[in-house]
């Protein structure tokens, strides 16, 4: 793929895209990742990919990379995971996540995929009342 078509892909897909450094530190957040989370990807440029979940993972996340970087035992990479998200405003919704490690020259980075299913959830709980 070219530069022009990736760039095209990653701003029309409706997943969040998000990648982080070793230390969790975020440098990139394409468009569908500022509408789920409620921030412009400048603002969360260099922070803490934490910043984008609630406790106690938000307490946690510095200890599952460390742990990661000291055993290299995946849990969540190549398996994905329902967690909880957190945007802007505080409020928290249901969310997959996929994670893949990415060898970048001589560094290591994480590419994370994430997307909202607090419709299908609702969605899930309608049809369960029904029945
Ligand atoms: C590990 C939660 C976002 C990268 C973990 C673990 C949890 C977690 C619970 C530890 C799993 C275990 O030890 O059983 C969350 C939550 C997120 C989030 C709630 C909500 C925003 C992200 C994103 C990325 C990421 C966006 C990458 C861009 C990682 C990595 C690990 C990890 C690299 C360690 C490797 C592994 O356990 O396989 N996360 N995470 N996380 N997370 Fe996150």
């Amino acid at each position: 793929v070219s530069e022009a078509n990736a760039r095209a892909i990653l701003e029309t897909t409706v997943d969040g895209i998000i990648t982080i450094d070793a230390d969790g530190g975020i440098e990139s957040f394409n468009e569908a990742a500022e509408d789920i989370f409620g921030y412009d990807a400048h603002e969360v440029m260099g922070k803490n990919v934490r910043i984008l979940m609630p406790e106690p993972y938000r307490e946690e996340h510095d200890n599952y990379l460390h742990r990661y970087h000291e055993t290299g035992e995946q849990r969540i990479i190549g398996i994905g995971r329902e967690v909880t998200g957190r945007r802007k405003d505080g409020s928290t919704f249901p969310m997959d996540l996929a994670v893949s490690e990415v060898q970048r020259h001589d560094r290591i980075t994480f590419t994370g995929i994430v997307r909202d299913i607090s419709e299908r959830r609702r969605l899930e709980q309608e049809i369960l009342s029904i029945s």
